[in-house]
C-alpha cells in the first residue's frame, strides 16, 4: 500500500512537470499560429473582399479547369517570356542559361522550371506567374497579419496590443515596399488564357521527365536560390551582397534549422512566413503539402541524422530500467521474506 502511494506521488509530480511546464515552455517559445492553409485562400480572394474558403476553393477549381483545357503548343511559345531568366532542363531540347550571367544580372539563379507543376501548388503557380508580388508577399501579408486570430492573440496576450500597433505600421511600410515590386521575378503573363497554356506546357515538360523530384531536387529548386545547406554541400550560387540588397538580410543556412526551430515551426513557416515573421522578405514559396513535407523530411535528415538512433536508444534505456526494477523488486521481496523468517 505504501509503495503504491509513493508511486502515485511520483506519477502526479512527474505528470505535472511534464504536462504543466513543457507545453507552457512551448507556447512561450513558439506562440500559437493557425495551421497552414494549403488552399492559400487569400490569394484567391478578390481585392477588398473578405477571405472565404469556399469561394477560394471554387476559384481554384476554375483555374484547374483552365489549365486542363490549356494549349501546350501555345504555352511553349509563352515560355519565351520566361526564357531570359529560367532554365528548363527537362524540355526537348533542354533550355539552359549560364548561371554566372544570371547571378550578375539578378544576384541569384532563378529556379529551373522543369518540375514546377509538381513542386508548387498549381493554382498558386498560375497566380504567381500573373502577379508574383501578390502571391508571394502581398496577399499573405495583408490578410494574415491584419487579422491575427483571436487564438493567436490569446497565446501571447502581452504582445497582442503591441502586435496590433506594429502590424498596422508594418503593413503600411511593407505595402509601400511591395507596391514598388518587391519580388525580383518580373516576368508577367497578363492574360489568363496564356497563363493556362503555359501551365499546360510546364505540365507536359514535367511529365516527359517522368517520376517526381527527389527530396534534394525539391530543396535545390524551392530554397537553394537563397539558402545554402552546407551540411549537404549545397552552396547558394547567389551574389550575397546583392541578395542582401534585394532581401534586406542574408538568408540563413538551413543545415541545422530543424534543431534550432523545430518541426512545428518549420511546417508553418515555409509556406506562410508572414505568420511568424511579420514583414519578412522570405517569400511564400507556395509548395504543395506533399512537397513541404518532403522539404522538412530532408531538413530533418540533414540536420538531425541521428534522430532514429536516439529513439532506439530511448527504447533500450526504458528496457534497462524495467529490467533493473524487476531485479530490485525480486531482491526486495526475497529480503523481506528472510526478515519475516528471522522474526518468527
Ligand atoms: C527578369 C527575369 C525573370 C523572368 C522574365 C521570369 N522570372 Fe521567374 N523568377 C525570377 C527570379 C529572380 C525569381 C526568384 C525570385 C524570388 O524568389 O524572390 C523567380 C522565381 C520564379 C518561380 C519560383 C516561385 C516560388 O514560389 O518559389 C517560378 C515558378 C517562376 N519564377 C516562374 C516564371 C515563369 C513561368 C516565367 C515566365 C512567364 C518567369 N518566371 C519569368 C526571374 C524571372
Ligand atoms: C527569395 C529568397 C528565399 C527563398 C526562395 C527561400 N527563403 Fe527562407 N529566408 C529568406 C530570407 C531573406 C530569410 C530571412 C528572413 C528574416 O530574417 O526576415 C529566410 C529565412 C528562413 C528561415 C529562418 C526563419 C527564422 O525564423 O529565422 C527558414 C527556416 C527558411 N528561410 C526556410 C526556407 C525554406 C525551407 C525554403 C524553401 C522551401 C526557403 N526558405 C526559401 C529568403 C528565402
Amino acid at each position: 500500500m505504501k509503495n503504491l502511494k509513493i508511486l502515485l506521488v511520483l506519477v502526479v509530480f512527474t505528470g505535472f512537470t511534464y504536462w504543466g511546464i513543457e507545453p507552457l515552455a512551448h507556447s512561450v517559445f513558439n506562440p500559437y499560429v493557425s495551421p497552414v492553409d494549403y488552399d492559400f485562400t487569400e490569394i484567391f480572394t478578390p481585392d477588398g473582399a473578405k477571405p472565404d474558403k469556399n469561394a477560394a476553393k471554387a476559384e481554384r477549381a476554375r483555374i484547374m479547369g483552365l489549365i486542363a483545357g490549356g494549349d501546350a503548343a501555345d504555352g511553349e511559345a509563352q515560355f519565351n517570356v520566361c526564357m531570359g531568366c529560367h532554365t528548363l532542363q527537362a524540355a526537348t531540347p533542354p533550355h539552359t542559361l549560364d548561371p554566372k550571367m544570371l547571378v550578375e544580372s539578378y544576384g541569384l539563379v532563378p529556379p529551373d522550371l522543369s518540375y514546377a507543376t509538381l513542386i508548387y501548388d498549381e493554382p498558386f503557380l498560375f497566380k504567381y506567374i500573373m502577379n508574383p508580388n501578390h502571391a508571394a508577399y502581398k496577399a499573405a501579408h495583408t490578410e494574415l497579419q491584419k487579422e491575427l486570430s483571436e487564438k493567436e492573440k490569446k497565446s501571447r496576450p502581452k504582445e497582442a496590443a503591441k502586435i496590433d500597433e506594429t502590424t498596422a505600421k508594418s503593413i503600411i511600410d511593407f505595402d509601400e515596399k511591395i507596391d514598388m515590386q518587391l519580388s525580383l521575378m518580373i516576368g508577367f503573363i497578363a492574360d489568363e488564357e496564356s497563363a493556362a497554356n503555359l501551365m499546360a506546357y510546364l505540365r507536359e515538360v514535367a511529365a516527359t521527365k517522368g517520376g517526381k523530384p527527389t527530396y534534394k531536387e525539391l530543396v535545390l529548386n524551392a530554397c537553394a536560390r537563397c539558402h545554402s545547406v552546407k551540411y549537404d554541400k549545397i552552396d547558394v550560387k547567389a551574389d550575397v551582397a546583392k541578395l542582401k540588397t534585394y532581401l534586406g538580410s542574408v538568408p540563413p543556412d538551413l543545415s541545422v534549422m530543424i534543431k534550432s526551430k523545430g518541426k512545428d515551426y518549420l511546417s508553418t513557416f515555409v509556406n506562410e512566413p508572414q505568420k511568424h515573421l511579420l514583414g519578412t522578405t522570405m517569400p511564400r514559396v507556395g509548395l504543395t503539402e506533399e512537397s513541404q513535407e518532403k522539404v522538412i523530411a530532408y531538413l530533418e535528415r540533414v540536420g538531425d541524422p541521428k534522430k532514429d538512433d536516439r529513439a532506439l536508444l530511448g527504447v533500450f534505456f526504458v528496457g534497462y530500467f524495467l529490467l533493473m526494477a524487476a531485479i530490485a523488486y525480486a531482491w526486495k521481496h526475497n529480503e523481506f521474506e528472510e526478515m519475516e523468517d528471522d522474526d518468527s
